[in-house]
């Protein structure tokens, strides 16, 4: 190593401090020549059997391990808070911003010179890469992998997608309960994080098309045999990008998040991207606002026919080539020039890609729409923007004008949506309060409500649906999402009441309440701001300090790069 590492302000030397850094690891089994200036690469772990989606990471942090080793680096993990989607509660995004900071305290504290990302549930890829960016070492991101395909009664099902299917289909009486506990051991059926194009699949994409994996990172399975050999590589190529001082802020470049937000069209991905592309690029301090995804995804089509938007599941992305196949698809819209972890470009990185299967990467004539991208919906119901995601929408619905039906909050929601007397048809628009980040809080994936059942037995499987609320990767439906302002803090949608006329274009990007702006104002003077019940500690300060949707839902004093100077010594 040409320069003198960050480990040796703890590692080198001969004085008391360097003693205590290096004896107290020497327990660990290492040897004098283990702290002699190689690279310590820390491995961070976001394992938990209360994860399930991260729980065969042991096995994938030993194939890391072997290729730091093998490159001449020193492997050390550390675990961090875990945030698992399928039981964390309220929300594991209220808990995004929390790990994060665990990330970053944990990098710039210890001595460590580059950094290997491991993650996989939904929230744990931005939470590591958020904590990484702020102390902006070389780090490279290594996904788990997705589960491989469900199998249920010779038909494959997807990871969420088909539970709200299934759960719809008992609520309307076409599917028995037997069948829907049947349906629960046949979906889950590997290691692995949610198989459709749900969060964790689509934020394992944009952590390589943003270029911090490598390539084929996004759709190996876990229980691939790739998907091992990549950690592999992984181990070894982080020793490198720390003697070329290859950091997150030479990669995590504007043309980058552009990139991304195109992929994430062409793939069908998740809105949640949409909040932690924005707070990743408020860490590494990139310019990036919620209309660049407008602007960068407007025109591009979706290709890739996997759930919730089309048929297929991320085993059958895998074999047909992944995602350096779909960037390759539409390497036009894309900068080719940007630098990745490998020490090439995406260019490069995708120049000898194949599509193997044109009924799952889709022809771009043959794209499940022209328009895939995320939509960026503005009104006076929405100042600050809301977003809807067309290739999960009704094309028919698209253009809408429907009398709301207001619930005031998911407690609202839950006592009134199956009341036989609710004056509600398939024409009216469901609005939804207080679920935004500071209201529910963490902003939960509640905006995808299900049906009234008297609706679902009349056969109908979509409505316009509006609200603070995020939705579940791994969701469909025509549905207006991360409405700011919240309704929480004032915004217009708290003031939204029962049979006022609501006008969705998505088109022209348009969201309007028909109400005029005397009467909005003689609401918002008779408007009482929820009382939030917070006990304190986190919950607390997260209510206190968390940020707009439209801002990524960072907390505000966590914006920033506050860099990897060496701390000063605790002795
Ligand atoms: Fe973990 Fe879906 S619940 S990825
Ligand atoms: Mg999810």
């Amino acid at each position: 190593m040409s320069r003198k590492l960050r480990s040796q302000h703890w590692f080198g030397g001969l004085d008391k401090d360097a003693f205590i850094h290096r004896s107290w690891m020497k327990n660990n089994g290492l040897p004098d020549d283990a702290f002699d200036g190689r690279p310590v690469i820390g491995i961070c772990n976001t394992f938990s059997e209360l994860t399930p989606c991260n729980a065969h990471f042991r096995g994938l942090v030993e194939q890391i391990k072997a290729g730091v080793l093998e490159a001449g680096g020193l492997p050390l993990e550390f675990p961090v808070f875990s945030c698992g989607e399928s039981n964390l509660r309220p929300t594991a995004m209220l808990f995004r911003n929390l790990a994060s900071m665990d990330v970053e305290e944990a990098i710039r504290g210890n001595p460590i010179d580059g950094v290997v990302l491991v993650a996989g549930c939904d929230k744990t890829t931005p939470s590591l890469v958020m904590g990484a960016a702020s102390c902006d070492l070389p780090s490279i991101v290594i996904s788990g992998g997705p589960m491989l395909n469900g199998q249920f009664k010779g038909r494959a099902i997807g990871s969420g997608t088909d539970v709200w299917k299934f759960s719809e289909d008992v609520r309307a009486g076409v599917m028995s309960p037997a069948d829907f506990m049947a349906a629960e051991s046949a979906m889950s059926r590997s290691p692995g994080h949610c198989m459709t194009m749900g969060t964790a699949s689509t934020m394992a994409s944009m952590a390589e098309a943003l270029g911090l994996a490598l390539p084929g990172n996004a759709a190996y399975p876990a229980v691939d045999a790739h998907r091992a050999r990549l950690a592999r590589l992984t181990g070894r190529r982080i020793v490198d990008m720390v003697a070329e001082d290859l950091r997150l802020s030479n990669i995590l470049t504007r043309e980058a998040f552009a990139n991304a937000i195109r992929v994430n069209g062409a793939i069908g991905g998740s809105t949640n991207a949409v909040v932690h592309l924005l707070a990743i690029a408020g860490r590494v301090g990139t310019e990036l606002t919620l209309d660049d995804w407008d602007r960068f995804g407007r025109d591009v089509p979706t290709i890739l026919n996997l759930m919730p938007s089309g048929a297929y599941l991320m085993e059958d992305f895998c074999y047909a080539g992944g995602l350096p196949a779909v960037m390759k698809e539409i390497s036009d819209l894309l900068d080719l020039d940007c630098m990745t972890v490998t020490g090439k470009t995406i260019g490069a990185n995708i120049e000898s890609a194949e599509n193997y299967n044109a009924d799952v990467i889709l022809p771009r004539e043959k794209a499940l729409t022209q328009q895939g991208g995320i939509a960026v919906l503005r009104g006076n119901l929405a100042p600050q923007g809301a977003i809807v995601k067309p290739s999960a929408a009704t094309t028919g619905l698209m253009k809408h004008r429907g009398r709301a039906v207001v619930f005031e909050s998911i407690d609202h929601y839950k006592s009134r949506v199956d009341d036989p007397d609710l004056d509600i048809d398939e024409t009216c628009i469901m609005v939804l309060k207080n679920c935004g980040p500071k209201g529910y809080p963490g902003m939960a994936e509640v905006g995808n409500m299900a049906l009234p059942q008297k609706l679902l037995k009349k056969g109908v499987r979509d409505m316009v649906r509006i609200s603070d609320a995020r939705m579940s990767g791994t969701a469909f439906g025509t549905v207006v999402l991360h409405v700011a302002p919240e309704a929480a803090v004032g915004g217009v949608l708290a003031l939204v009441e029962d049979g006022d006329f609501i006008e969705l274009d998505v088109e022209n990007r348009k969201l309007h309440l028909d109400v005029d702006d005397a009467e909005l104002s003689r609401r918002h003077a008779r408007w009482v701001a929820p009382v939030p019940d917070m006990p304190g500690g986190y919950q607390g300060l997260y209510v206190e300090r968390v940020m707009q949707a439209d801002k990524g839902a960072d907390l505000d004093f966590l914006v920033g790069c506050r860099g990897h100077a060496v701390p000063r010594e605790s002795h």
